[in-house]
This record gives structure tokens, sequence and C-alpha cells, in this order.
């Protein structure tokens, strides 16, 4: 598969994106400063698969998450926007993952993976 440009200019504070490279989904999102913070804020300990918050972003691009968005548990589609960790909610069996994908409730063992991409600009990744 080809790398896959994404133009973030559209994208507006909270929302989500889909899209597919090598046939998988990805979820693009761009986080509200309150994400920001609270998801820096999350202790460590809270976390079934630790990850700090600098693990799941880019440096210097703090607002910008992308991952796999297919859940860890067996692959359903987690619904943004639903659960209690201001992220997404898996509708198969239960899973909840916060704002930066960390999965918070399971049967889903692992966070939600981060696909390889590179910013090209501030307003244009390159994932692959
Ligand atoms: Fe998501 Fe089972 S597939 S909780």
């Amino acid at each position: 598969g080809a790398p896959i440009d994404v133009d973030l200019s559209p994208i507006t504070d909270g929302q989500i994106i889909n899209v597919f490279w090598r046939g998988k989904l990805i979820f693009v999102r761009k986080l509200t400063e309150k994400e920001v913070g609270d998801m820096k804020g999350v202790p460590q300990g809270q976390l079934i698969e630790p990850a700090a918050f600098d693990s799941r972003v880019k440096k210097g691009h703090d607002q910008w998450l992308v991952v796999y968005g297919n859940c860890t548990h067996l692959g359903c589609v987690p619904i943004g926007h639903q659960g209690n960790f201001e992220g997404w909610a898996c509708p198969c069996h239960g899973s909840q993952f916060d704002a930066v994908g960390r999965v918070r409730r399971g049967p889903a063992p692992i966070n939600l993976p981060i696909p390889p991409y590179a910013f090209q600009t501030d307003a244009k990744i390159r994932i692959g």
C-alpha cells in the first residue's frame, strides 16, 4: 500500500474522521484543548496498558491523534465520543478507550495502535 496524505485543515476541534490505509480503518481526531489537558493528567497507574500522553501524539502536535480504528479485542469499530473517558466505546463487548486511544475498560487488552505517519506540514500528515 502506498502512503496516503490527509489534509487536516477541514477537521474541527473535537472532530474524528475516518480514513483507510492498506484496507485498514484509521481514525484521525483533533483533540480539544480540554481533552489534551485531561489526557495529560491521567495517572499511569490507572491505565491497562500504560502509555504517556507524549507517546500517543507527535511532538509539537498535541491536538492530533492518529490510531487504527478497530477494537483490540475482536476488531469491532468503536463509536467516537461514547463511554466515560472522552474517547470511544466498543458496541460489541463494552471496551472503552480514552481520547488518545488508550484502553480504559476491557475486555480489549491493549491500546489502539498508532500507524506509521508523519507531519508534512502543520495541516497535512502522510500515513505510511
Ligand atoms: Fe470491542 Fe470486543 S470487539 S469489546
